[in-house]
């Protein structure tokens, strides 16, 4: 039974914390109002649990990107991975209960600086809403929601990736590109396996 509980219950972050964050703060807009702790009938926004496999979220991020074949025990060794580094990863989803179905999700993830004062910054990641249910204002909310929970973690900004056409939505919410210092660079590794 202890197994069976830990599987169906177990959130990587304090639930409770979302029911702290204060939408009235956010410049977004929402008609209808919604927010974390009212998201609408049949909807609810929480931390990512280790049961969400079971709910669709491997195959919900499949519509951001590739994700590849990832096993029930490679997502719980992840999530033990992410639970293990405490305040720093904040995987946030939306559920259609009625479903039992992740219907929307994103990540914040809070990096540890020594510069400002030993600050520390959010990043704002995999930003997906189901395909189905998007235009619900739920995109909106799941990135209002990271935004809040940064803001009350004492992040000092928050940044976030994005291909060009994505960019007119950003700004809606609030993103800037910054004049001379919004450039984007990587190097792309080859897959190689040392763990
Ligand atoms: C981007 C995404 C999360 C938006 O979700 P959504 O639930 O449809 O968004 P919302 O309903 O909250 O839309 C909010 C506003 O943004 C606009 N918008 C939505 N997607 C947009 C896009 N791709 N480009 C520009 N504007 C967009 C909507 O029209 C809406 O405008 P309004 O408030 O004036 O009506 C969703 O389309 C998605 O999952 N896309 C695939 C994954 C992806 O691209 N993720 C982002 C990676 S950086």
């Amino acid at each position: 039974m202890g197994q069976h509980t830990e599987v169906e219950s177990r959130p990587l972050y304090d639930p409770d914390l979302l029911k702290r964050l204060d939408f009235s703060e956010s410049t977004t807009k929402f008609e209808p109002l919604i927010s974390a702790s009212q998201p609408g009938d049949g909807l609810l926004v929480r931390p990512l649990c280790s049961s969400d496999y079971d709910k669709g979220f491997i195959q919900l991020l499949g519509q951001l990107t590739k994700v590849g074949e990832v096993t029930q025990e490679q997502f719980f060794k992840r999530f033990e991975a992410m639970k293990t580094c405490p305040n720093t990863y904040y995987v946030t989803v939306i559920e259609d209960t009625q479903k039992s179905k992740i219907i929307g999700a994103a990540t914040l993830v809070v990096e540890q600086k020594f510069i400002h004062d030993c600050a520390v910054r959010g990043r704002l990641e995999d930003v997906v809403v189901s395909d189905e249910y998007r235009g619900k204002q739920l995109g909106k909310l799941i990135i209002t929601t990271i935004m809040l929970l940064a803001k009350y973690l004492n992040c000092y900004k928050i940044t976030l990736d994005c291909n060009d056409k994505m960019i007119p939505f950003y700004s809606t919410l609030g993103y800037k590109l910054e004049p001379g210092n919004s450039n984007y660079m990587q190097i792309r590794f080859e897959k190689t396996c040392h763990l």
